[in-house]
């Protein structure tokens, strides 16, 4: 049986006739720029992601940056990421000639640590006597919510107040997640999404949307992703031409009424696959990362056994109330190349997100990092292995997946 790590076929034989109905109403129209749908879909995702004001624009990536751009992000500036998540977080910051500063992620929850934040604001952590930035030019933190998991925003909101600082989320992977009972990208001051089509609400192509809370920096955003301009011409702003495509609008306004069933079905999913690999006795637990794991070069690991460690749900208890929505099943294991091994034999998609932290990419070299810099994360991307998980996946195709992956440790 040969299992994909993600099924869009399955998906689109579900909801075709209504979406090709949506589509020919564009065509019919012929009004592909700023369509009604346009508007539609952002009042449609405001309202389901409890934020003030959406903005549909090109991608999720354009998303980032026009968050930058509405704050003025400029050239030298500073801004505070995890260097655990795909290139796009930090590639917007270096797009307008910002400089990231990568601090690390939580063991568990794989996001931004609000308190190797503290330590960095404090001016205590070795990366800040590294960079040793002006304080005035630090401005913003874009925590990410991965593989569908809201960061610690409670502590990092309080942080940025403290400092003066913004909030961008990068929301784009977790549409529809919760953090005590508020959903990203309502709890910063900008949400960042994708509509990547692998995403969770996925379009026919490459969209994304921004969600804004203030008002002033909302009517710029709108301004900055049509070119600076408004009235047309009339150029405010030095803007970009970032807009959604009345298509996409439509695709996603018709998925975006599945989308509530779809993660409720990706947390079913999740909660069998925990259950079964308990049950077969391979699901160790995290121990204290002490940073001379063997990933570093030591010979201690936080994982103390060949177990696996499965997802941890930080956003429930005690962070109560909070939704993980599960963009990716990721497990963690010191077995990794075996396991990996093993599906490829039976031909079961996984993936690795991801591979080389960013603190280790070479066209951040120039900042200095070294993989201590960032521990957890170094070692997160050398045992982190993504499982498939979409709405369609079968019970027969969760167990298979599950004993492979078992045999694979025992033996
Ligand atoms: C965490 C994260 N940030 C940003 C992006 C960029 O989104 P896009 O591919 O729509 O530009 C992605 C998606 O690929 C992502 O996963």
């Amino acid at each position: 049986m040969s299992i994909p790590l993600l099924d869009l076929n399955r998906q689109y034989e579900s909801i075709k006739p209504e979406i090709k109905k949506a589509i020919d109403k564009v065509l019919e129209s012929q009004y592909f720029i700023m369509g009604d749908e346009v508007r539609e879909l952002e009042e449609e995702v405001w309202k389901y992601c409890e934020a003030n004001y959406a903005y549909g624009c090109a991608s999720g990536s354009d998303a980032l940056l026009l968050a930058l751009m509405a704050i003025d992000l400029q050239p030298g500036d500073y801004v505070i990421t995890s260097p655990f998540t795909f290139f796009a977080t930090a590639g917007a910051i270096s797009r307008i000639g910002g400089i990231p500063i990568f601090l690390d992620i939580e063991k568990d929850s794989f996001n931004l640590d609000p308190k190797e934040v503290k330590r960095f604001l404090d001016g205590e952590h070795p990366v800040f006597k590294k960079l040793d930035p002006d304080r005035e030019k630090i401005k913003a933190i874009i925590p990410v919510h991965l593989y569908g998991q809201v960061a610690d925003m409670d502590p990092i909101n309080k942080l940025a107040k403290e400092h003066n600082l913004h909030v961008i989320e990068d929301a784009a992977q977790s549409i529809g997640a919760e953090y005590k009972g508020q959903r990203a990208g309502s709890l910063g001051d900008f949400g960042c999404f994708s509509f990547f089509p692998s995403k969770n609400l996925g379009a026919f192509g490459d969209a994304g949307l921004i969600t804004v809370k203030d008002e002033t920096l909302a009517q710029k955003t709108d301004i900055l992703r049509l070119h600076g301009a408004k009235p047309k011409y009339h150029h405010s702003l030095v803007g970009i031409n970032s807009r959604l495509d009345t298509i996409q609008a439509a695709v996603l306004s018709v998925k975006l009424q599945y989308l509530d069933e779809w993660s409720d079905r990706r947390r079913e999913i999740a909660q069998t696959y925990n259950h079964l690999f308990a049950e077969a006795g391979i699901v160790g637990e995290l121990g204290d990362c002490s940073g001379s794991c063997s990933a570093m070069g030591g010979n201690e690991c936080e994982l103390h056994s060949d177990k696996i460690i499965t997802p941890q749900e930080t956003t429930g208890s005690p962070r109560e109330n909070g939704r993980h929505i599960y963009h990716q099943y990721t497990i963690r294991t010191r077995k990794r190349d075996v396991v990996m091994k093993a599906l490829k034999a039976k031909d079961i998609g996984h993936s690795i997100y991801y591979p080389i932290p960013l603190h280790e990419q070479e066209c951040f070299a120039y900042l200095g990092y070294e993989p201590k810099d960032c521990p957890v994360s170094h070692c997160a991307s050398k045992q982190a292995i993504s499982l498939p998980i979409f709405p369609e996946l079968s019970s027969e195709e969760i167990e298979e997946v599950v004993n492979t992956v078992v045999d694979a440790v025992l033996g």
